[in-house]
Protein backbone atom coordinates (compact mmCIF):
# COMPACT_ATOMS: atom_id res chain seq x y z
CA UNK A 1 0.00 0.00 0.00
CA UNK A 2 1.35 3.12 -1.34
CA UNK A 3 0.33 6.10 1.59
CA UNK A 4 0.19 10.01 0.08
CA UNK A 5 4.22 10.38 0.66
CA UNK A 6 4.21 14.09 -0.10
CA UNK A 7 1.60 14.33 3.59
CA UNK A 8 3.64 11.74 5.77
CA UNK A 9 6.95 13.82 4.45
CA UNK A 10 5.85 17.22 5.62
CA UNK A 11 4.96 15.60 9.04
CA UNK A 12 8.54 15.19 9.40
CA UNK A 13 9.68 18.72 8.56
CA UNK A 14 10.74 21.36 11.33
CA UNK A 15 7.85 24.25 11.74
CA UNK A 16 5.79 24.72 9.55
CA UNK A 17 3.57 27.86 8.67
CA UNK A 18 -0.09 26.72 8.76
CA UNK A 19 -0.72 24.21 11.22
CA UNK A 20 -1.46 20.53 9.91
CA UNK A 21 -5.34 20.21 9.19
CA UNK A 22 -6.62 16.97 10.29
CA UNK A 23 -10.27 15.40 9.49
CA UNK A 24 -12.57 14.15 12.10
CA UNK A 25 -15.69 12.42 10.66
CA UNK A 26 -18.59 12.19 12.55
CA UNK A 27 -19.76 15.57 15.22
CA UNK A 28 -20.75 13.31 18.15
CA UNK A 29 -19.53 13.23 21.71
CA UNK A 30 -16.25 11.91 20.86
CA UNK A 31 -15.59 13.85 17.41
CA UNK A 32 -16.03 16.99 19.11
CA UNK A 33 -13.95 16.04 22.43
CA UNK A 34 -11.18 15.08 20.05
CA UNK A 35 -11.56 18.26 18.01
CA UNK A 36 -11.14 20.32 20.68
CA UNK A 37 -7.81 19.02 21.99
CA UNK A 38 -6.20 18.73 18.12
CA UNK A 39 -7.03 22.75 18.08
CA UNK A 40 -5.84 23.44 21.56
CA UNK A 41 -2.76 21.26 20.63
CA UNK A 42 -1.79 23.37 17.54
CA UNK A 43 -3.92 21.62 14.63
CA UNK A 44 -6.47 22.47 12.56
CA UNK A 45 -9.87 20.74 11.70
CA UNK A 46 -12.10 19.87 9.48
CA UNK A 47 -14.94 17.75 10.19
CA UNK A 48 -16.96 15.67 7.53
CA UNK A 49 -20.63 15.39 8.70
CA UNK A 50 -23.78 14.55 6.82
CA UNK A 51 -25.39 17.72 9.07
CA UNK A 52 -23.42 20.54 8.14
CA UNK A 53 -24.39 23.09 11.23
CA UNK A 54 -24.15 21.60 13.86
CA UNK A 55 -25.76 22.99 17.20
CA UNK A 56 -22.36 23.20 19.05
CA UNK A 57 -20.12 25.78 19.67
CA UNK A 58 -17.13 24.47 18.29
CA UNK A 59 -18.66 23.82 15.19
CA UNK A 60 -19.56 27.45 14.78
CA UNK A 61 -15.68 28.17 15.72
CA UNK A 62 -13.78 30.25 12.97
CA UNK A 63 -10.81 27.71 13.17
CA UNK A 64 -13.11 24.70 12.41
CA UNK A 65 -14.54 24.30 8.65
CA UNK A 66 -17.46 21.68 8.72
CA UNK A 67 -18.25 20.42 5.19
CA UNK A 68 -19.67 16.94 3.31
CA UNK A 69 -17.23 13.67 4.04
CA UNK A 70 -15.89 13.39 0.88
CA UNK A 71 -14.59 16.98 0.95
CA UNK A 72 -13.42 16.71 4.65
CA UNK A 73 -11.74 13.54 3.45
CA UNK A 74 -9.98 14.60 0.43
CA UNK A 75 -8.19 17.92 2.21
CA UNK A 76 -6.27 16.14 5.16
CA UNK A 77 -3.85 13.27 4.98
CA UNK A 78 -5.16 12.00 8.89
CA UNK A 79 -8.73 11.23 9.00
CA UNK A 80 -10.20 10.13 12.57
CA UNK A 81 -12.83 8.19 12.08
CA UNK A 82 -15.74 8.43 14.97
CA UNK A 83 -18.35 7.06 14.19
CA UNK A 84 -19.95 3.58 15.40
CA UNK A 85 -18.56 0.24 13.35
CA UNK A 86 -22.29 0.26 12.35
CA UNK A 87 -22.57 3.51 9.79
CA UNK A 88 -19.07 2.21 8.22
CA UNK A 89 -20.42 1.81 4.87
CA UNK A 90 -20.75 4.99 4.05
CA UNK A 91 -16.77 4.78 3.72
CA UNK A 92 -16.24 1.93 1.19
CA UNK A 93 -19.04 4.58 -1.22
CA UNK A 94 -15.85 7.19 0.08
CA UNK A 95 -12.66 4.59 -1.19
CA UNK A 96 -11.67 6.90 -4.23
CA UNK A 97 -11.37 10.19 -1.87
CA UNK A 98 -9.74 7.65 0.91
CA UNK A 99 -6.86 6.29 -1.38
CA UNK A 100 -3.81 6.66 0.50
CA UNK A 101 -5.36 8.17 3.10
CA UNK A 102 -4.19 7.38 7.22
CA UNK A 103 -7.61 6.03 9.13
CA UNK A 104 -7.78 6.15 12.66
CA UNK A 105 -10.40 4.27 13.75
CA UNK A 106 -11.29 4.65 17.35
CA UNK A 107 -14.30 2.63 17.85
CA UNK A 108 -14.94 0.47 20.49
CA UNK A 109 -17.76 -2.29 21.26
CA UNK A 110 -20.39 -2.66 23.51
CA UNK A 111 -19.16 -6.61 24.55
CA UNK A 112 -16.26 -8.64 23.86
CA UNK A 113 -16.70 -10.79 20.10
CA UNK A 114 -19.59 -8.59 19.58
CA UNK A 115 -18.79 -9.07 15.65
CA UNK A 116 -16.22 -11.74 13.96
CA UNK A 117 -13.42 -9.31 12.90
CA UNK A 118 -12.37 -6.47 15.10
CA UNK A 119 -13.63 -2.97 13.95
CA UNK A 120 -10.34 -1.79 11.90
CA UNK A 121 -9.59 -5.00 10.00
CA UNK A 122 -13.76 -4.33 9.02
CA UNK A 123 -12.74 -1.18 8.24
CA UNK A 124 -9.48 -2.14 6.34
CA UNK A 125 -11.82 -4.44 4.33
CA UNK A 126 -13.92 -1.94 3.73
CA UNK A 127 -11.21 0.69 2.06
CA UNK A 128 -8.39 -1.38 1.16
CA UNK A 129 -6.44 1.38 -0.55
CA UNK A 130 -6.10 3.33 2.46
CA UNK A 131 -3.92 2.74 6.08
CA UNK A 132 -5.61 1.92 8.84
CA UNK A 133 -4.44 2.68 11.99
CA UNK A 134 -6.23 1.21 15.26
CA UNK A 135 -5.58 3.33 18.35
CA UNK A 136 -6.66 6.19 20.73
CA UNK A 137 -9.77 4.33 21.60
CA UNK A 138 -8.95 3.78 24.83
CA UNK A 139 -9.29 7.76 25.33
CA UNK A 140 -12.76 8.91 26.92
CA UNK A 141 -14.80 12.22 25.30
CA UNK A 142 -14.30 12.57 29.40
CA UNK A 143 -10.74 12.63 29.88
CA UNK A 144 -10.48 14.76 26.20
CA UNK A 145 -12.12 17.45 27.20
CA UNK A 146 -10.40 17.87 30.62
CA UNK A 147 -7.66 17.54 28.90
CA UNK A 148 -6.38 14.53 31.33
CA UNK A 149 -3.88 13.31 28.95
CA UNK A 150 -0.61 14.16 30.19
CA UNK A 151 1.48 11.16 30.25
CA UNK A 152 -1.60 8.74 29.05
CA UNK A 153 -0.80 5.74 27.22
CA UNK A 154 -2.11 4.89 24.30
CA UNK A 155 -1.52 2.03 21.74
CA UNK A 156 -1.40 1.85 18.20
CA UNK A 157 -1.60 -1.13 15.76
CA UNK A 158 -1.21 -1.10 11.81
CA UNK A 159 0.04 -2.75 8.60
CA UNK A 160 1.50 0.32 7.55
CA UNK A 161 5.14 1.49 9.62
CA UNK A 162 4.39 5.67 7.92
CA UNK A 163 0.99 5.32 9.06
CA UNK A 164 1.82 4.80 12.75
CA UNK A 165 4.55 6.86 12.99
CA UNK A 166 2.21 9.69 11.50
CA UNK A 167 -0.42 8.76 14.17
CA UNK A 168 2.47 8.75 16.86
CA UNK A 169 3.66 12.11 16.09
CA UNK A 170 0.57 13.30 16.40
CA UNK A 171 -0.15 11.91 19.65
CA UNK A 172 3.06 12.65 21.15
CA UNK A 173 1.95 16.36 20.21
CA UNK A 174 -1.60 16.11 22.29
CA UNK A 175 1.11 14.85 25.03
CA UNK A 176 -0.24 10.93 24.92
CA UNK A 177 2.84 8.27 25.19
CA UNK A 178 2.12 6.14 22.44
CA UNK A 179 2.96 2.38 22.91
CA UNK A 180 3.12 0.14 19.31
CA UNK A 181 1.52 -2.47 19.60
CA UNK A 182 2.23 -4.27 16.18
CA UNK A 183 0.15 -5.48 13.09
CA UNK A 184 -3.69 -5.00 12.64
CA UNK A 185 -4.06 -8.14 13.67
CA UNK A 186 -3.73 -7.03 17.26
CA UNK A 187 -6.86 -4.39 16.42
CA UNK A 188 -9.30 -6.67 18.53
CA UNK A 189 -7.23 -6.77 21.97
CA UNK A 190 -6.65 -2.92 21.65
CA UNK A 191 -10.81 -3.03 21.11
CA UNK A 192 -10.99 -5.20 24.21
CA UNK A 193 -9.04 -2.55 26.79
CA UNK A 194 -11.79 -0.86 27.28
CA UNK A 195 -14.07 -3.36 28.10
CA UNK A 196 -11.70 -4.39 30.68
CA UNK A 197 -13.12 -3.92 34.09
CA UNK A 198 -11.13 -2.19 36.50
CA UNK A 199 -8.42 -4.22 35.43
CA UNK A 200 -5.39 -2.52 37.68
CA UNK A 201 -7.53 -2.52 40.79
CA UNK A 202 -7.72 -6.49 40.64
CA UNK A 203 -4.87 -7.11 42.41
CA UNK A 204 -5.50 -4.83 45.32
CA UNK A 205 -8.80 -5.23 45.53
CA UNK A 206 -7.95 -9.34 46.00
CA UNK A 207 -5.04 -8.49 48.47
CA UNK A 208 -7.48 -6.28 50.19
CA UNK A 209 -9.99 -8.98 50.24
CA UNK A 210 -7.62 -12.01 51.46
CA UNK A 211 -6.36 -10.12 54.44
CA UNK A 212 -9.46 -8.66 55.73
CA UNK A 213 -11.11 -12.15 55.22
CA UNK A 214 -7.87 -13.77 56.85
CA UNK A 215 -7.53 -11.44 59.93
CA UNK A 216 -11.78 -11.67 60.75
CA UNK A 217 -11.37 -14.83 60.97
CA UNK A 218 -8.30 -15.07 63.27
CA UNK A 219 -9.62 -12.37 65.14
CA UNK A 220 -12.89 -13.72 65.65
CA UNK A 221 -11.20 -17.15 67.04
CA UNK A 222 -9.11 -15.31 69.28
CA UNK A 223 -11.34 -12.23 70.37
CA UNK A 224 -14.66 -14.04 70.55
CA UNK A 225 -14.41 -17.82 70.16
CA UNK A 226 -11.97 -17.68 72.57
CA UNK A 227 -13.92 -15.80 75.32
CA UNK A 228 -16.91 -18.04 74.74
CA UNK A 229 -15.28 -21.50 75.03
CA UNK A 230 -12.59 -20.38 77.91
CA UNK A 231 -14.72 -17.84 79.80
CA UNK A 232 -18.16 -18.51 78.72
CA UNK A 233 -18.54 -14.95 78.11
CA UNK A 234 -20.87 -14.25 75.06
CA UNK A 235 -19.63 -11.43 73.38
CA UNK A 236 -20.49 -11.93 69.80
CA UNK A 237 -21.53 -8.06 69.50
CA UNK A 238 -18.27 -7.15 69.01
CA UNK A 239 -18.25 -8.38 65.73
CA UNK A 240 -19.66 -5.04 64.54
CA UNK A 241 -17.34 -2.39 65.71
CA UNK A 242 -14.54 -3.98 67.79
CA UNK A 243 -13.52 -6.69 65.27
CA UNK A 244 -14.04 -4.34 62.61
CA UNK A 245 -11.84 -1.73 64.07
CA UNK A 246 -9.58 -3.91 64.35
CA UNK A 247 -9.26 -5.68 60.56
CA UNK A 248 -9.27 -2.52 58.82
CA UNK A 249 -6.74 -0.68 60.04
CA UNK A 250 -4.55 -3.83 59.88
CA UNK A 251 -5.07 -4.24 56.32
CA UNK A 252 -5.03 -0.42 55.75
CA UNK A 253 -1.20 -0.83 57.27
CA UNK A 254 0.17 -4.01 55.78
CA UNK A 255 -1.49 -2.72 52.46
CA UNK A 256 0.16 0.73 52.61
CA UNK A 257 3.39 -1.22 53.39
CA UNK A 258 2.71 -3.31 49.89
CA UNK A 259 3.01 0.03 48.48
CA UNK A 260 6.59 0.25 49.01
CA UNK A 261 7.55 -3.01 49.37
CA UNK A 262 8.09 -3.62 45.48
CA UNK A 263 10.36 -0.54 45.67
CA UNK A 264 12.19 -1.69 47.99
CA UNK A 265 12.60 -4.91 45.97
CA UNK A 266 13.41 -3.72 42.66
CA UNK A 267 16.04 -1.70 44.56
CA UNK A 268 17.58 -4.56 45.82
CA UNK A 269 17.69 -6.74 42.83
CA UNK A 270 19.33 -3.70 40.38
CA UNK A 271 21.65 -3.62 43.63
CA UNK A 272 22.39 -7.45 43.05
CA UNK A 273 22.23 -7.68 38.92
CA UNK A 274 24.64 -4.51 39.46
CA UNK A 275 22.38 -3.21 36.42
CA UNK A 276 18.94 -0.79 35.78
CA UNK A 277 19.13 -2.70 32.27
CA UNK A 278 18.00 -6.49 32.61
CA UNK A 279 13.71 -6.47 32.78
CA UNK A 280 12.38 -7.10 36.33
CA UNK A 281 10.21 -10.23 36.98
CA UNK A 282 6.22 -10.14 35.74
CA UNK A 283 5.15 -10.22 38.66
CA UNK A 284 7.27 -7.51 39.89
CA UNK A 285 6.13 -5.30 37.21
CA UNK A 286 2.19 -5.98 37.87
CA UNK A 287 2.82 -5.23 41.46
CA UNK A 288 4.46 -1.90 40.66
CA UNK A 289 2.09 -0.72 38.40
CA UNK A 290 -0.92 -1.45 41.08
CA UNK A 291 0.69 0.59 43.53
CA UNK A 292 -1.39 3.56 43.37
CA UNK A 293 -4.54 1.59 43.63
CA UNK A 294 -3.33 -0.47 46.20
CA UNK A 295 -2.49 2.69 48.43
CA UNK A 296 -6.00 4.27 47.38
CA UNK A 297 -7.52 0.77 49.03
CA UNK A 298 -5.66 1.09 52.15
CA UNK A 299 -6.49 4.51 52.87
CA UNK A 300 -10.17 3.74 52.04
CA UNK A 301 -9.68 1.22 55.39
CA UNK A 302 -7.61 3.90 57.30
CA UNK A 303 -11.20 6.12 56.80
CA UNK A 304 -13.09 3.68 57.89
CA UNK A 305 -10.56 2.11 61.17
CA UNK A 306 -10.91 6.21 61.86
CA UNK A 307 -14.73 6.49 61.47
CA UNK A 308 -15.61 3.43 63.54
CA UNK A 309 -12.72 4.96 66.22
CA UNK A 310 -14.65 8.32 66.82
CA UNK A 311 -17.95 6.30 67.09
CA UNK A 312 -16.59 4.05 70.24
CA UNK A 313 -17.71 6.34 73.07
CA UNK A 314 -21.41 6.48 71.79
CA UNK A 315 -21.49 2.37 71.44
CA UNK A 316 -24.14 0.92 73.63
CA UNK A 317 -21.81 -1.60 75.35
CA UNK A 318 -19.34 1.60 76.09
CA UNK A 319 -22.30 3.65 77.48
CA UNK A 320 -23.64 0.33 79.67
CA UNK A 321 -19.94 -0.24 81.19
CA UNK A 322 -20.03 3.43 82.29
CA UNK A 323 -23.58 3.92 83.42
CA UNK A 324 -23.27 0.50 85.76
CA UNK A 325 -19.75 1.85 87.30
CA UNK A 326 -21.51 4.74 88.35
CA UNK A 327 -24.74 3.36 89.74
CA UNK A 328 -22.55 0.95 91.58
CA UNK A 329 -20.71 4.05 93.07
CA UNK A 330 -17.44 2.18 92.12
CA UNK A 331 -14.53 3.80 94.52
CA UNK A 332 -11.82 2.46 93.08
CA UNK A 333 -9.27 5.11 94.20
CA UNK A 334 -8.06 6.06 90.40
CA UNK A 335 -4.63 7.01 90.31
CA UNK A 336 -3.31 8.61 87.79
CA UNK A 337 -0.29 7.26 85.00
CA UNK A 338 2.15 9.40 83.84
CA UNK A 339 3.20 6.79 81.27
CA UNK A 340 -0.17 5.17 80.57
CA UNK A 341 -1.24 9.04 79.69
CA UNK A 342 1.77 9.82 77.62
CA UNK A 343 1.59 6.12 75.68
CA UNK A 344 -2.20 6.60 74.96
CA UNK A 345 -1.41 10.78 73.96
CA UNK A 346 1.36 9.47 71.83
CA UNK A 347 -0.50 6.85 69.91
CA UNK A 348 -3.67 8.68 69.21
CA UNK A 349 -1.29 11.28 67.78
CA UNK A 350 0.65 9.49 65.79
CA UNK A 351 -2.59 7.90 64.20
CA UNK A 352 -4.00 11.62 63.68
CA UNK A 353 -0.62 12.69 61.81
CA UNK A 354 0.13 9.51 60.21
CA UNK A 355 -3.56 9.83 58.58
CA UNK A 356 -3.25 13.29 57.69
CA UNK A 357 -0.13 12.48 55.46
CA UNK A 358 -1.93 9.73 54.41
CA UNK A 359 -4.94 11.46 52.93
CA UNK A 360 -2.04 13.85 51.48
CA UNK A 361 -0.55 10.97 49.65
CA UNK A 362 -4.21 9.86 48.19
CA UNK A 363 -4.90 13.41 47.23
CA UNK A 364 -1.68 13.85 45.45
CA UNK A 365 -2.16 10.43 43.61
CA UNK A 366 -4.97 11.85 41.86
CA UNK A 367 -4.17 12.79 37.97
CA UNK A 368 -5.71 16.37 38.26
CA UNK A 369 -3.27 17.19 41.28
CA UNK A 370 -0.38 14.93 40.32
CA UNK A 371 -0.30 16.56 37.09
CA UNK A 372 0.17 19.87 38.45
CA UNK A 373 3.34 19.44 40.28
CA UNK A 374 6.92 18.41 39.12
CA UNK A 375 8.32 15.02 38.88
CA UNK A 376 10.65 16.33 41.20
CA UNK A 377 7.58 17.53 43.60
CA UNK A 378 5.48 14.27 42.82
CA UNK A 379 8.26 12.14 43.65
CA UNK A 380 8.76 13.91 47.11
CA UNK A 381 5.63 13.45 48.50
CA UNK A 382 5.05 9.96 47.32
CA UNK A 383 8.60 8.29 47.96
CA UNK A 384 9.56 10.75 51.21
CA UNK A 385 6.16 12.04 52.48
CA UNK A 386 5.53 8.26 51.56
CA UNK A 387 7.48 6.40 53.82
CA UNK A 388 7.44 8.95 56.18
CA UNK A 389 3.67 8.28 56.31
CA UNK A 390 4.61 4.65 56.60
CA UNK A 391 6.81 5.57 59.71
CA UNK A 392 4.38 6.90 61.61
CA UNK A 393 1.63 4.45 61.24
CA UNK A 394 3.90 1.81 62.31
CA UNK A 395 4.77 3.57 65.03
CA UNK A 396 1.16 4.11 66.14
CA UNK A 397 0.77 0.38 65.57
CA UNK A 398 4.11 -0.12 68.02
CA UNK A 399 2.99 2.21 70.81
CA UNK A 400 -0.53 1.25 70.75
CA UNK A 401 0.60 -2.05 71.37
CA UNK A 402 4.13 -1.26 73.81
CA UNK A 403 2.89 -2.59 76.84
CA UNK A 404 1.06 -5.17 75.67
CA UNK A 405 4.08 -7.15 73.65
CA UNK A 406 5.53 -8.89 76.98
CA UNK A 407 1.81 -9.71 78.77
CA UNK A 408 1.79 -13.45 78.42
CA UNK A 409 -2.33 -12.52 78.24
CA UNK A 410 -1.62 -11.22 75.49
CA UNK A 411 -1.33 -14.69 73.60
CA UNK A 412 -4.41 -16.22 73.94
CA UNK A 413 -4.24 -19.82 72.45
CA UNK A 414 -0.52 -19.42 71.98
CA UNK A 415 -1.48 -16.19 68.99
CA UNK A 416 0.16 -13.22 68.67
CA UNK A 417 -2.67 -10.43 68.43
CA UNK A 418 -3.56 -8.73 65.01
CA UNK A 419 -1.97 -5.57 65.49
CA UNK A 420 1.50 -7.68 65.88
CA UNK A 421 1.15 -9.41 62.68
CA UNK A 422 0.34 -6.71 61.21
CA UNK A 423 3.88 -4.77 61.77
CA UNK A 424 5.85 -7.56 60.90
CA UNK A 425 5.27 -6.12 56.53
CA UNK A 426 5.79 -2.43 57.85
CA UNK A 427 9.00 -2.92 59.78
CA UNK A 428 10.59 -5.02 57.29
CA UNK A 429 10.00 -2.88 54.71
CA UNK A 430 11.47 0.21 56.81
CA UNK A 431 13.86 -1.79 57.38
CA UNK A 432 15.36 -2.09 53.95
CA UNK A 433 14.31 1.18 53.49
CA UNK A 434 17.03 2.40 56.19
CA UNK A 435 19.30 0.01 54.49
CA UNK A 436 18.86 1.79 50.87
CA UNK A 437 19.56 4.97 52.82
CA UNK A 438 23.03 4.12 53.75
CA UNK A 439 25.42 6.21 52.23
CA UNK A 440 27.68 3.26 50.31
CA UNK A 441 24.35 2.14 49.64
CA UNK A 442 22.53 4.56 47.85
CA UNK A 443 25.45 6.11 46.07
CA UNK A 444 25.97 2.32 44.05
CA UNK A 445 22.21 2.56 43.57
CA UNK A 446 22.23 6.18 42.24
CA UNK A 447 25.02 4.80 39.82
CA UNK A 448 23.00 2.24 38.46
CA UNK A 449 20.36 3.89 38.10
CA UNK A 450 22.14 6.95 36.40
CA UNK A 451 23.14 3.81 33.90
CA UNK A 452 26.41 2.69 35.37
CA UNK A 453 26.83 -1.08 34.84
CA UNK A 454 29.18 -3.52 37.14
CA UNK A 455 31.30 -5.88 34.83
CA UNK A 456 30.49 -8.83 36.08
CA UNK A 457 34.11 -11.33 36.18
CA UNK A 458 34.41 -13.60 33.10
C1 LIG B 1 -5.62 0.96 66.67
C2 LIG B 1 -6.98 5.57 66.75
C3 LIG B 1 -5.21 6.23 62.30
C4 LIG B 1 -3.48 1.70 62.38
C5 LIG B 1 -6.19 2.13 67.03
C6 LIG B 1 -7.01 2.33 68.18
C7 LIG B 1 -7.39 3.62 68.22
C8 LIG B 1 -6.82 4.26 67.07
C9 LIG B 1 -8.26 4.29 69.28
C10 LIG B 1 -7.35 1.24 69.20
C11 LIG B 1 -8.58 0.54 68.71
C12 LIG B 1 -9.00 -0.55 69.66
O1 LIG B 1 -8.64 -0.52 70.81
O2 LIG B 1 -9.73 -1.42 69.20
C13 LIG B 1 -6.61 6.15 65.56
C14 LIG B 1 -6.89 7.52 65.19
C15 LIG B 1 -6.39 7.70 63.93
C16 LIG B 1 -5.79 6.44 63.52
C17 LIG B 1 -7.60 8.50 66.07
C18 LIG B 1 -6.40 8.92 63.04
C19 LIG B 1 -7.28 9.89 63.09
C20 LIG B 1 -4.59 5.05 61.94
C21 LIG B 1 -3.93 4.83 60.67
C22 LIG B 1 -3.46 3.53 60.70
C23 LIG B 1 -3.81 2.96 61.96
C24 LIG B 1 -3.82 5.85 59.54
C25 LIG B 1 -2.71 2.76 59.64
C26 LIG B 1 -2.79 2.85 58.39
C27 LIG B 1 -3.89 1.13 63.55
C28 LIG B 1 -3.61 -0.23 63.94
C29 LIG B 1 -4.23 -0.45 65.18
C30 LIG B 1 -4.88 0.79 65.52
C31 LIG B 1 -2.82 -1.26 63.12
C32 LIG B 1 -4.24 -1.75 65.97
C33 LIG B 1 -5.52 -2.52 65.69
C34 LIG B 1 -5.75 -3.65 66.67
O3 LIG B 1 -6.33 -3.41 67.72
O4 LIG B 1 -5.34 -4.77 66.37
N1 LIG B 1 -6.10 3.33 66.35
N2 LIG B 1 -5.95 5.53 64.54
N3 LIG B 1 -4.50 3.91 62.68
N4 LIG B 1 -4.66 1.71 64.53
FE1 LIG B 1 -5.29 3.62 64.55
Amino acid sequence: MTLNSMSLRSLDMPAESEPELLCILGTGDLGRSLGERLLQSGFRVVYGSRRLHGGSPLLSDPRVQVTSHEAAAQSANIIFVCVHREHYEFLATMRNHLQGKVLVDLSNNLKKDMYPEANAVYLQRLVPKAAVVKGLNTLSAWALQNGLLAGKQVYLCGDSAEAKQAVAQMATKLGLSVLDKGSLSAARELEDFPLKLFPEWRLPLSVALGLTAFFFFYLLIRDVIYAYVEKKDEISYRIMVSLANKVFPIVALIMLSLCYLPGAIAAFLQLYRGTKYSRFPNWLDRWMVSRKQMGLVALGFAFLHVTYTFIIPIRYAVRHKLISRIKKNKTTPFRFDNTEAWGTDSFVTLGILGFFLFVLLGITSLPSVGGSLSWREFNFIQSKLGHLTLFICTAHGYVYGWNKFLLPSTYKWYTPPGFMLCLIVPSVVLVLKGILLLPCVDRTLTLIRQGWERTQPK
